[in-house]
């Protein structure tokens, strides 16, 4: 089909192609916490309006101490930034690395940040037949002419997580090969019990964790996100080298107030505790739908029945769900769905009963 966004969200151009209004399209395709953005957030924005009649702290103090005192680390070892795009960026302008591996499947901005930086790309595929997940393989692959590793856990599309000893083994192989390891951590905020590698930071200098607020807090058009590493050397060259102000004044005073708001994150939890195992156990019993256990708040799934679009005929229905034929390593028969409010994902399982039985029916 004519539909080709390159991200989750794009209902602008879902709503062109169908000719719809893009309100009336519920938007499957975009990993945001349906519980919206805080009030709390709400609340400080409506009392802070002045602030957009100035300029933030260009060093956003505040906003770094509130981010460090979350994590219990050294404020030198923070940068935020105008979401957590912008630092993949900034990183790998950075580093300068000649050769890098990437997992495929996996989130695009890494590609297009090395391809911009003029870095060789070697793909490391994850295969079905384990699950799409990584394993000792890998350290095998990180030998000293590589540079650069991305990981991203739990990864985009898959949903999973990866081991956490094997993730410790790759950041110690990484330290001993001279390779600098980023690892994209912008679902994990969805799993409480899920610490990442923030706590090992002091042992691997050469260790880069990236983070996202803005799905978890619903803020994906305010824009939030951050890097934490012990390499204070080079976060600052960053800090000293990019463009000022690039993290609006209400972006900045969000960072100072979500983290706290513990009833929200709380009513998060709740809500992805029943609707994650309700929206799995709707989705596999589907005709000809095989679904991977999800860990955050997006399942990734395969459709086996031959010529069905699902996204397609998806957005006959005013829904909207990620095709993943354009991620390497994928094609068209893989697709991703956000986890959304009980009302909407019913309205999902309805939708795909009906293009599922009308295609089984049609004998097609
Ligand atoms: C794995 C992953 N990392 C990073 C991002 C970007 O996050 P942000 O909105 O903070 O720039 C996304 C957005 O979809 C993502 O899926």
């Amino acid at each position: 089909m004519a539909f080709s966004s390159q991200h989750g969200g794009n209902i602008i151009e879902a709503a062109a192609v169908m000719g719809v209004d893009a309100n009336s399209i519920i938007d499957f395709s975009a990993n945001i916490n349906p519980l919206g953005m805080p009030d709390s957030l709400k609340r400080a924005i409506v009392a802070n309006l002045a602030l957009a009649e100035r300029y933030p702290d260009v060093e956003y103090r505040a906003l770094h101490q509130a981010l460090a005192s979350h994590h219990h680390v050294p404020q030198e070892w923070v940068l935020a930034g105008n979401g957590e795009t912008e630092l993949i960026f900034n990183l790998v302008q950075q580093l300068a690395p000649r050769k890098a591996l990437l997992l495929t499947p996996g989130f695009a901005e890494y590609r297009r940040a090395l391809t911009r930086a003029g870095c060789e790309i070697t793909d490391f595929p994850l295969a079905e037949e384990n699950n799409w997940q990584p394993d000792e393989s890998l350290l095998l692959a990180l030998t000293r002419d590589l540079d650069c590793l991305f990981l991203c856990t739990p990864n985009n599309p898959t949903g999973l997580l990866i081991d956490y000893e094997l993730l410790l083994a790759i950041a110690q192989r990484c330290l001993e090969n001279g390779i600098a390891l980023i690892v994209d951590e912008a679902f994990l905020d969805f799993l409480p019990q899920e610490a990442g590698l923030i706590p090992h930071l002091s042992r691997f200098p050469q260790l880069y964790v990236l983070r996202s607020l803005t799905k978890f807090f619903a803020i994906a058009g305010l824009r939030l996100g951050y890097m934490v590493s012990a390499n204070t050397e080079l976060v600052n060259r960053i800090r000293q080298q990019r463009e000022p102000w690039t993290i609006n004044a209400f972006a900045a005073l969000a960072g100072e107030v979500i983290l706290n708001d513990r009833e929200y994150i709380e009513a998060s939890y709740r809500w992805l505790s029943t609707e994650q195992p309700r929206l799995f156990n709707g989705l596999n019993a589907l005709h000809g739908i095989t679904v991977w256990r999800p860990r955050a708040n997006y399942i990734f799934l395969r459709c086996d029945i031959y010529g069905l679009d699902l996204q397609r005929a998806l957005l006959e229905e005013n829904i909207l769900i990620r095709h993943c034929a354009n991620y390497p390593g994928l094609d068209a028969r893989y697709y991703r769905v956000a986890i959304k409010s009980p009302t909407d994902n019913d309205k999902l399982l309805d939708a795909l009963r009906r293009v599922i039985s009308n295609k089984v029916d049609a004998g097609e």
